[in-house]
């Protein structure tokens, strides 16, 4: 059946973390009867293994949906998108292919940091809002004061604020009605231009190649049709296109308005970027590409390094492959003394590093050695990007690190718990401004790496998950930095070294030391785990040798047998030492940065 465009409305969900926008794409796949009841499970789109062990969203995904509204048919095509700050690339992307958006708030934690970051996304495309509230079923839901507080927030009537529970599914259908109503059509005037698609997302695919989503914003594209991705010059062929239901449903056209997918079968990853604009190859030179994405910019650095040198190839590989599938990931190749040869990466914070490195070893394998996850900082105006690169303390003149802008949204109650953590981050206060009665938002500058320091989680511990942050980049200040290194066996693994604040090198090194000692596997040897600053040992943890029975197979009273043996497990575990070789699983590195 022919599309009408006039019933076609792109929409995305948008909200704070948790907030409910995995829950409610359920409701609308059921009600559009979109995925089959039996096949039905929570969280349908996070369909990545990592998305559904932590049950949070780090890939958007596109869908389309066909619902019936008084007799007439009208295409829904959702994009779910991640509520975690560090993805908000995907977010940002998702828009600029969507004409409207529903934010989305729990009724029980009320707006929180990212549903302003994201509706200041939102607003900056002018796109159309539709406000919900949700888990009005919760007892502790404050419905009427979560209601005000959007209202205020969109400058409209409570009336347009939709009440629901994504759970229970009570009062979806009203928020389709309003997706229908308010959100507008694609433009009709645009199916009779030139052919001109924005690619939002890749993938890569061994059959197909690269495989392009796409938002068609003119004309139309047919199967087998030449093309051209316009920044990177690159010539490709639609070799198959079609729609997210959300598998891939292979069509014969695509028309302006449209979302969907063209397999473009080009085999190097790298000729492919999202933001770019795709066209026809008749039409080369006469056609002005779309605006494109702004590059999005890495706050936190850390080395990838193949466990096995000789992996190194497939380790490159897989970057450039998930670089598809995560355009945030920046990363280029690097040679250590102390590592060999790898790649220095950029992520959009720590989260970012552990998943990124997590989907690295799940979907391609390569054993990892990770290097501390490390703001970028200035010494003797050059920047430092790894704790490896750091010059000796003699060369040394000036030190510096970059600073935030931070806001912090919480209810009053809070907040005095909140104060005591921002206390110790040598930060300094700004402003505070009032969210109705209850809620305030604080607003400080401090040192970027007191939010790489896991700032976010200590923020929703004290408030119990109530208060959340958002931050943006200042300027660099001046600041006492030195180098920690951490010896493991006696052996410096340039890995674990991290740029730490002078007055606070000491309990960083106890901290280092005892998680090492806590996460390490025993060896056949007692291993010494040390911090050291300047070739000074500042805090030392010993792990106990494992106990390995070399003799239980033994039996009876043939002691020269057993003897002989002990000696040789003794010879041996003297030349591992010497040796002093202690392998470390890549899990161990994710283990400590995560600490
Ligand atoms: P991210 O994508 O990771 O930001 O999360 P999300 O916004 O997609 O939230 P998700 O749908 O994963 O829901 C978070 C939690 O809230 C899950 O445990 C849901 O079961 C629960 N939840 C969602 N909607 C409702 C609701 O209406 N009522 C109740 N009681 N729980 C809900």
């Amino acid at each position: 059946m022919e599309t009408r465009i006039e019933n076609i409305r792109n929409f995305a969900i948008l909200s704070h973390i948790d907030h409910g926008k995995s829950t409610l794409a359920d409701r609308f796949l059921e009600i559009t009867a979109t995925v089959q009841k039996e096949k039905m499970k929570p969280q349908f789109l996070d369909s990545m293994d990592i998305e559904r062990e932590r049950g949070i969203t780090i890939k958007m995904k596109p869908v389309r949906m066909v619902y019936n509204l008084l007799g007439e048919k009208f295409i829904l095509n959702l994009i779910d998108t991640p509520g975690h700050v560090d993805f908000s690339y995907e977010v940002s992307r998702s828009l600029a292919a969507v004409e409207g958006a529903i934010l989305l708030v729990d009724a029980t934690k009320g707006i929180q940091a990212q549903t302003l970051a994201n509706l200041d996304l939102a607003q900056k495309q002018k796109l159309a809002i539709i406000p919900v509230v949700n888990k009005i079923d919760m007892p502790q839901a404050r419905i009427e004061e979560t209601v005000q507080e959007l209202a205020d927030l969109l400058k409209v009537d409570k009336e347009e604020v939709i009440k629901i529970s994504a759970k229970l599914g009570i009062n979806i259908d009203n928020v389709l009605l309003n997706v229908i109503k308010k959100i507008p059509a694609p433009k009709k005037e645009n199916i009779n231009k030139p052919f001109k698609a924005l690619i939002f997302d890749s993938e890569y695919n061994s059959y197909q190649g690269v495989v392009a989503y796409v938002r068609i914003v003119e004309g139309t594209i047919q199967k087998g049709e030449k093309i051209q991705l316009v920044a990177t010059k690159t010539a490709a062929e639609a070799k198959e296109l079609g729609f997210f239901k959300p598998e891939p449903l292979v069509q014969e056209k695509l028309v302006a308005g449209e979302i969907g997918y063209i397999a473009t079968g080009i085999k190097e990853p790298n000729k492919t970027r999202v933001g770019d604009t795709i066209i026809k190859s008749q039409n080369i030179g006469s056609i002005t590409p779309l605006s494109g994405y702004k590059e999005p910019q890495p706050v936190v650095f850390a080395s990838l390094y193949p466990q096995r040198p000789e992996e190194f190839d497939l380790l490159k590989e897989a970057l450039g492959k998930l670089k598809l599938n995560d355009p945030s990931l920046i990363f280029e190749p690097e040679t250590k003394e102390s590592l060999g040869r790898g790649f220095r990466c950029g992520f959009l914070g720590t989260l970012h590093v552990e998943i990124v490195s997590e989907r690295l070893y799940r979907e391609f394998g390569p054993n990892l050695v990770i290097s501390s996850p490390s703001v970028v900082f200035r010494v003797n105006d050059k920047l430092i990007y790894s704790a490896s690169d750091w010059p000796e303390d003699n060369v040394i003149k000036k030190t510096e690190e970059l600073w935030v802008f931070l806001e912090i949204i919480t209810p009053i109650k809070y907040m005095a718990g909140i104060l005591e953590i921002l206390k110790n981050l040598e930060g300094k206060y700004v402003d505070t401004k009032y969210i109705g009665l209850e809620k305030v938002v604080l607003c400080y500058e401090i040192p970027l790496r007191a939010i790489v320091g896991n700032l976010y989680d200590k923020i929703k511990s004290v408030s119990q998950g109530y208060a959340s942050m958002s931050y943006k980049i200042l300027d660099f200040k001046e600041a006492d930095l030195v180098k920690m290194e951490v010896l493991i066996a006696g052996q410096k693994k340039e890995a674990f070294s991290k740029i730490v604040v002078r007055n606070k090198v000491f309990s960083e090194g106890r901290k280092m030391v005892e998680k090492l000692k806590e996460v390490l596997p025993p060896q056949q040897f007692p291993v010494a785990i040390q911090a050291v600053m300047g070739g000074k040992i500042i805090a030392r943890e010993t792990i106990k040798a494992r106990r390995k029975d070399v003799t239980g197979y033994l039996y009876g009273g043939d002691y020269t047998r057993k003897r002989k043996l002990l000696e040789k497990q003794k010879k041996g575990k003297k030349i591992l030492k010497e040796k002093g070789e202690v392998r470390i699983p890549s899990k161990v590195f994710l283990e400590v940065f995560k600490s």
